[in-house]
């Protein structure tokens, strides 16, 4: 079953106009910082869309924030694709882009198309994203020639993080940084709308960022980048899990969650909820009658 397009139309004057890949394009050519956030439901949905996100990308990073898995690899794709249907559903204007999971696009590009236009299909996705260079540069060329646009994601790649070593920063060498950075080339030469860069040393993201022509967004990549991603749940401060270095916290959520929880136990035990304001009534007489005609 195909998903509903997406209404373009936006609901008042004051809110922008819904992000495209030439918009995206213009926003680097103008030097217009580009704010993208993941989100992983309808609720999270709704905030990065009133906060006013350009991008939002429904990463398998909810694997682990959402879901509870240790890594992001076991997500599956039937699970990829509920999450990112439900923030569609809480999306006007951000473009779309959905993370396609690992082991559902390496294997061959027939696999990776068929993958891909699942998420344009059944999610309602703008575009998706892959990571590693590799094989996967022809796994998006092979999406691009397909008609779905692709963003490419180097540097730390959390689908494949045993085979480097760990989560850790990435390119810290001469030789290292020059594979992120023929990496990235190779990504914008198979047709990738914008590229992720993951952990790595600012100044060698500043370098490779001189040389690509399209958007780059960073995480842990420094200010050179052509806009920049986070966690949903790593900026609002909703999640437990280890926090890596380059995710700053901008609210302290799961406190206040929990508060709020431990608030509403507590008035549950001491019955002072629910209060004279949270019931419903009825007529004294139906009342009456009901109680008269309830026998056993
Ligand atoms: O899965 C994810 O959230 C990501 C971002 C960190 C870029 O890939």
């Amino acid at each position: 079953m195909s998903a509903t397009p997406r209404t373009v139309v936006p609901q008042n004057l004051s809110e922008p106009l819904p992000m495209t890949l030439p918009r995206l394009a213009e926003k680097k050519r103008l030097g217009e910082a580009i704010v993208m956030v993941t989100a992983y439901d309808y609720p999270s949905a709704q905030v990065a869309q009133e906060a006013g996100a350009d991008v939002v990308l429904v990463g398998d990073s909810g694997a682990m924030t959402v879901l509870g898995y240790s890594s992001t690899v076991p997500v599956s794709t039937d699970e990829m694709l509920m999450l990112t249907a439900a923030v569609q559903r809480g999306l006007r204007t951000p473009l779309l882009v959905g993370d396609l999971p690992f082991g559902s696009y390496e294997g061959s590009d027939q696999q990776a198309v068929a993958t891909a236009q699942r998420f344009i299909k059944e999610a309602g996705c703008d575009a998706v994203k892959l990571e590693r260079g590799g094989t996967s540069v022809q796994r998006a060329r092979a999406i691009v020639a397909a008609g779905i646009p692709v963003m490419g994601h180097v540097g730390l790649t959390p689908q494949t993080a045993t085979a480097l070593g760990g989560y850790r920063a990435q390119g810290r060498t001469a030789e290292r940084a020059l594979a992120v950075a023929r990496d990235a080339l190779a990504l914008q030469e198979a047709g990738c709308f914008s590229i992720v860069f993951e952990a790595i040393p600012a100044a060698v993201s500043e370098a490779i960022v001189e040389h690509l022509k399209v958007p780059v967004i960073g995480i842990g990549a420094g200010p050179a980048t052509d806009g920049q991603v986070l966690v949903f749940h790593d900026l609002l401060g909703i999640y437990d899990g280890r926090t890596p270095r380059f995710a700053k916290r901008f609210a302290d959520i799961k406190d206040r969650m929990v508060a709020g929880v431990a608030e509403y136990a507590a008035e549950v035990r001491a019955r002072t909820f629910p209060g004279p304001e949270h019931i419903y009534s009825i007529d004294d007489d139906e009342l009456a009658r009901f109680r008269a005609s309830f026998t056993d």
